[in-house]
């Protein structure tokens, strides 16, 4: 059994980071996205709000050749306060799968693999991020969204109406 987790902040999960869980999941044979608090970012949606758009995306993905439910093998987790690497152990993760998008990103990400693997010696896996996302973040895309910008390529439809009445200031 090869467990992989996709760590990130998902504030909101975008199209490009669903490709990736969408390959890790055809790689390995669970996939466990983690929700995790970003020390340095400001958050539009509460941690237990991106797991539920994010659990709502992945029952759509299409199975993994391994799986035997029928659908692809993603769970989704909310992890704050603690490491990265801890939670890799409490669900028994052999790697962790992020995306790159290009060399920020590679300076970015570098020093955390080096880290986890200094940690507990845990392996990333980089994944490289199709052309169509190259310039997409959740930041990027709520930038543009509170400007009146049309995000809807870049977001599901579910993500795409909680940004913009989330942005329109609707109660929760
Ligand atoms: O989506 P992001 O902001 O690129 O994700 C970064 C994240 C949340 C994966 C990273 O900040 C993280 O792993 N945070 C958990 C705490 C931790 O383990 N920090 C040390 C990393 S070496």
């Amino acid at each position: 059994m090869r467990r992989a987790v996709c760590p990130g902040s998902f504030d909101p999960l975008t199209r490009g980071h669903l490709d990736i869980i969408a390959r890790a999941a055809a790689l390995y044979d669970e996939v466990v996205v983690a929700v995790l608090h970003n020390e340095a970012k400001s958050g539009l949606f509460t941690p237990g709000e991106r797991v539920a758009m994010i659990e709502r995306a992945v029952a759509d993905l299409p199975a993994s050749p391994s799986s035997a439910r029928g659908v692809a093998d993603v769970r989704v987790v909310e992890s704050s306060g603690r490491l990265l690497v801890d939670l890799c152990r409490e669900v028994g993760a052999d790697v962790i799968v992020k995306g790159l998008r290009g060399e920020a990103d590679y300076a970015y990400e570098l020093p955390m693999a080096l880290m986890n693997r200094d940690l507990t010696g845990i392996e990333t896996v980089f994944l490289p991020c199709d052309p169509r996302f190259v310039h997409v973040s959740s930041s990027l895309v709520k930038e543009v969204a509170r400007y009146g910008g049309d995000v809807a390529p870049f977001l599901t439809p579910d993500v795409l109406d909680a940004v913009r009445s989330r942005l329109r200031g609707d109660p929760a």
